[in-house]
């Protein structure tokens, strides 16, 4: 059986061909950062609008990469939600174009699930009950997993994602978008505790996220002391500001792992490609004795082929899907 994937949710179009074992026999993902680095930020129209230009040769090259051609495709997958509704609805319907013409099911999926999901890519055996950390630059929660497919969710950002904030911060800097890898690897050379950061504490007992706090703290030390690329403290105040971040996720990971003893850890999303998150996050796993799943860089950030591996297990438990043709996207979880 193979899959296509679609994956549109925000400014990478992408198109992935996965076998029902899901080994990825192609995944291509055409970023639009360069559209949108002159605004600081994903400029919806002009997002909508590169989906519409791109989708068909998107998803050409992945048949071809795979060697196939459309005909040898059983089954569709779509991104349904959460998303920027005009990315959404260009994937969606190019989706349902297909699975139409070629009388084919779509399964339609959700990006959060698909971005928990792309674990199962590369590792099948994943131990249960698991907690999973999933940081973008849209979203930041966890989830409880008792076991696959049954998500529960149990912490949110109540303002920024991490990755937002790592954008804006950018932004502010003139350092382009996307600002988390640019942060990355300036914060490489400089000291972490240079700067200090209050993190951010609910006074109920929630393991909700907020990084608008963490931001404004942020723009405010640049004000003060008149940071920009030049300044002596740039790196230092950059590897302070990520650090604090990275504090702040792992600080609910730790909330969460006591309350819920889980069996395993996950990290995913797009500031998932982060090195020092991901050491920090193998880091507390080891140290309280959790197996830890974090997927490869590439899988990290969107691409259609956590989309399709999503819609593969579905197949494999539930039989056949329909072709749901009544399908709409939707901007929110
Ligand atoms: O998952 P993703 O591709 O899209 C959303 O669903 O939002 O995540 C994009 C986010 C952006 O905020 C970007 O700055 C961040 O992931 N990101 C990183 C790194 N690579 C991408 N943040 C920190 N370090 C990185 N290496
Ligand atoms: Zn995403």
């Amino acid at each position: 059986m193979k899959i296509l994937g679609i994956e549109t949710s925000c400014d990478e179009t992408s198109a992935a061909v996965l076998d029902d074992k899901l080994k990825i026999l192609s995944n291509v993902v055409l970023s639009q950062d360069e559209i949108h680095a002159p605004y600081g930020g994903v400029v919806p129209e002009l997002a909508s609008r590169q989906h519409i230009l791109s989708i068909g040769y998107v998803v050409e090259e992945s048949l071809r990469r795979a060697g196939l051609t459309v005909r040898d495709i059983d089954a569709y997958a779509v991104t349904q939600g959460p998303g920027l509704i005009g990315s959404l609805l260009v994937g969606l319907s190019f989706a349902k174009g297909l699975a139409f013409y070629f009388d084919k099911p779509l399964i339609p999926v959700d990006h959060l699930e698909a971005h928990i999901h792309s674990v199962f890519l590369e590792n099948k055996r994943i131990p249960f009950p698991c907690l999973a950390l999933l940081v973008s630059g849209g979203h930041t929660s966890l989830f409880f997993l008792e076991k696959k497919f049954h998500y529960q969710p149990i912490g949110r950002t109540r303002d920024d994602a991490a990755g937002e904030a790592l954008d804006k911060v950018a932004k502010y800097l003139d350092l382009g978008y996307p600002g988390g890898p640019v942060i990355e690897k300036k914060a490489e050379k400089g000291n972490p505790r240079k700067f200090a950061f209050a993190l951010p504490r609910m006074t109920d007992q929630s393991m909700d996220f907020s990084f608008s706090g963490l931001k404004t703290a942020a723009l405010r030390t640049i004000k003060q002391n008149q940071i920009n690329g030049v300044h002596p403290s740039f790196l230092d105040f950059l590897a302070s500001f990520e650090n604090a971040v990275i504090r702040a996720l792992l600080a609910n990971v730790d909330l969460a792992a006591k309350r819920f003893k889980p069996r395993s850890l996950i990290l995913c999303g797009g500031v998932a490609r982060n090195k020092k998150l991901r050491r920090d996050f193998a880091d507390f796993a080891r140290k309280n004795q959790h197996p830890v799943f974090i997927p490869s860089p590439e899988l990290c950030t969107d691409n259609a082929a956590m989309v399709a591996a999503l819609a593969a297990d579905k197949i494999s438990i539930l039989g056949e899907l329909p072709l749901s043709l009544g399908l709409n996207a939707y901007p929110r979880t």
